[in-house]
């Protein structure tokens, strides 16, 4: 059996032309359409990867505006179709609005068949190419899924998930170390409701956002009368998340005073509130997160060893954004559709120049900054598509010229390439190899070297 070719939807009105067409290209299917209409009707019908557009149909030939109207409708329907717009000759401004319209290309008339026929080659394999990022992208958080709304396909944090769902269902305290944004909370939750408290409640507490003197009371809590302003008895944090989990965020800033009294209670496993003397026992999963380096605190003598060890049963670190190739632009895509159609539906997509500037940006606030870009550049975007001014990112040689190491920044864009291009040929070696114009032993060595794997 013969494979199926790719199928390409000329969109021409000039029956010579659409006669010349049709019969230029043995390696697709060409479809052809003379208007709007049935230019729309290919397009649902065929969902042709790419898409030659003349601007100048009827009732408008010799105009653009019905062209346009085209091009609007097909982004909005199949937006990842890549359209090649013909423009007649010196039409340098229409060919640039129908870039910025979400075109792919374009070429000026009259029809160079072998030119257009490269530009359209580039096209259907630049959508092969994305077809195949977008399923694995799907199979990806399909297979996180457990970890509740946790995004990835990057092999360094599929293996946080994993780790934390092996010890979901123990009881050993879990300390999660990572940057500000990298996704602490998410992590601690996504623990708790795989793990076998799930029915029970999931309580937080930011021991950096309480005041120190009323951290105990927010922890223990207390009996009515037991301090000025203890109008009532009220139950602490510890007590609440009795069942369940309780995750005690940035614990590097609990006071070593109150250190001593959680470490009571992680040793004996009971409570007493402020102004009480009858011990309350509680059964509750310590998870616990701070982005401070306790190893130097229990040097300088501000964060004790013990608890440390009590807490830290497991450490589990949570790499940097930048840290996990491929991501930035998986999440930056999952937050525009849910963005989008939250606050403005028109925004389909991003633009080429954003997909490259959310790839190389460093991201020092992590997925908290990603997620808060590209909602600020959902609200503000104009058109269809996000730019990189939207996400007001700086142009990417910036960052590059930000490595001071040559060898390490060869390192890192060697590791970077090889992972993309591994995960564009679904880890096939022989593709791997091809899209990076190596060859296979090359390729192996490079996987050897930088312990890589397929
Ligand atoms: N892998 C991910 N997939 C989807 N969303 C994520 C992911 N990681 C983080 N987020 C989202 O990014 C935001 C920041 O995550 P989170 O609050 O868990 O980070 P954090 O490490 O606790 O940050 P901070 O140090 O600022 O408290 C949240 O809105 C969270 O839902
Ligand atoms: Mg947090």
């Amino acid at each position: 059996m013969t494979e199926a070719k790719p199928k390409l939807l000329v969109v021409e009105d000039d029956p010579g032309l659409q006669a010349q067409l049709k019969w230029a290209y043995e390696d697709f299917e060409v479809v052809v359409a003379g208007d709007r209409t049935s230019a729309l009707a290919a397009l649902r019908a065929e969902e042709p990867p790419v898409v030659t557009l003349d601007l100048g149909l009827p009732p408008d030939p010799d105009g653009t505006s019905e062209g346009f109207a085209v091009l609007d409708e097909i982004m909005s329907v199949k937006p990842d179709t890549k359209v090649v717009v013909a423009t007649g000759h010196g039409a340098r401004e229409s060919a640039l609005q129908a870039i910025a319209k979400g075109a792919y290309d374009f070429y000026q008339k009259p029809v160079d068949i072998e030119a257009i026929g490269l530009i359209v080659r580039r096209a259907m394999e630049l959508h092969r190419l994305e077809e195949e990022n977008r399923k694995l992208a799907a199979k990806a958080t399909k297979d996180e899924r457990v970890l509740g709304r946790m995004i990835t396909a990057a092999p360094e944090m599929i293996r946080v998930a994993r780790t934390i769902e092996r010890v979901a269902n123990t009881n050993v305290s879990v300390m999660l170390l990572g940057a500000s944004g990298t996704g602490k909370e998410l992590l601690a939750r996504g623990l708790h409701e795989a793990s076998d408290r799930s029915d029970g409640a999931f309580v937080a507490i930011n021991c950096a956002a309480i005041p120190e003197n009323l951290l105990e009371s927010e922890l223990f809590g207390h009996e009515k009368g037991a301090f000025t302003g203890a109008v009532k008895t009220t139950e602490g944090k510890i007590e609440q998340a009795n069942g369940g989990t309780l995750f005690l965020d940035e614990v590097g800033d609990i006071p070593l005073q109150l250190q001593v009294k959680l470490l009571r209670f992680l040793q004996e496993r009971v409570i007493e509130r402020i102004g009480s003397r009858s011990s309350i026992p509680v059964d509750t999963r310590i998870v616990c997160a701070t982005h401070q380096n306790l190893e130097a605190m229990i040097e300088d003598g501000s964060f004790r060893e013990d608890l440390y060890y009590r807490l830290a049963e497991i450490v589990v670190k949570i790499p940097s954004l930048a840290a996990r190739p491929g991501d930035p632009v998986l999440l930056a895509k999952a937050f525009l559709t849910r963005f989008a159609a939250d606050m403005n539906p028109k925004v389909k997509g991003f633009a080429a120049d954003a997909l490259a500037a959310i790839d190389v940006w460093h991201w020092p606030g992590n997925v908290r900054e990603l997620e808060n870009r590209v909602k600020r550049a959902v609200i503000m975007a104009d058109g269809k598509l996000v730019c990189a001014a939207d996400l007001d990112l700086a142009e990417p040689d910036a960052e590059t010229a930000r490595a001071l190491n040559l060898k390490s920044a060869r390192e890192q864009a060697d590791r970077k390439v090889i992972r993309h291009a591994l995960a564009r040929s679904e880890g096939n070696i022989s593709s791997t190899a091809k899209m990076l114009g190596i060859s296979r032993p090359t390729l192996y060595d490079l996987l050897k070297q930088y312990d890589l794997h397929a």
